[in-house]
């Protein structure tokens, strides 16, 4: 059995990737409901919450756990990966490096939670892979709580996504990538405010092929 969780709704997005990707398996997924969002709290509480929540899918049978959470990774995979060493654990990063490969302009932007933006391994994950490009990191507090609350595409919302994410576009960001995976709801908003000039770019095929890899291992 596959665990795939998150804070919410979000790695939704992930798992549907994952049924897609591996249509037999059994999977199942657990959203951190009562304490969404975790990309406004602090590190101590966001590594809490996913020791507590990967040992627990553990415990109901999983082998491979997926944290489909770019917060949870940045700030946590690598606690649980050593607490769970028998068991592989698939992360989810921003895709900086497949946007840094394909931007012509040399400029990139990243929309992420606050805790991602803060985080050493986002830095490090552009340090590695993004030596060559401007990478803007933007963070997007209340996005992630707009998508638990299904407010998916009110007129307030684009004009503010469109003010957001202007001085990146207009200094020439040709790949957004969506650092969150509860962006992955607002993409079709956020593909309005960004077309002719730039492409959204999300990891979800990617961490369902690295699946596919350890599951039949
Ligand atoms: N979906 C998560 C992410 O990918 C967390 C969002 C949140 O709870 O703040 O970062």
């Amino acid at each position: 059995m596959i665990g795939v969780f998150d804070s919410g709704l979000g790695g939704l997005s992930v798992l549907a990737a994952i049924a897609q990707a591996l249509p037999d398996a059994d999977l199942v997924y657990l959203a951190d409901t009562a304490h969404v969002p975790w990309g406004d709290k602090d590190d101590t509480f966001i590594r809490q919450r996913v020791l507590k929540i990967g040992h627990h899918l553990v415990d109901q049978g999983c082998t491979l756990i997926v944290v489909a959470c770019n917060t949870a990774t940045a700030t946590a995979v690598a606690s649980l990966r050593e607490t769970l060493p028998e068991i592989p654990v698939v992360g989810v990063e921003p895709g900086i490096k497949p946007a840094a490969a394909a931007s012509k302009s040399g400029r990139i932007a990243v929309l992420t939670t606050t805790a991602t933006a803060r985080s050493e391994r986002l830095s490090r994950l552009v340090r590695q892979h993004a030596g060559s490009v401007q990478v803007d990191i933007l963070p997007c507090p209340g996005w992630a709580t707009r998508v638990e609350t299904l407010h998916l595409d009110d007129s307030g919302f684009a004009a503010s996504a469109r003010l957001h994410l202007a001085p990146s576009l207009a200094a020439g960001a040709d790949q957004i990538v969506l650092g969150c995976t509860h962006y992955a709801f607002l993409a079709p908003v956020l593909a309005a405010i960004v077309a002719g000039q730039a492409t959204l770019v999300d990891v979800a095929d990617a961490v369902a092929r690295q699946c596919v890899r350890l599951a039949g291992a």
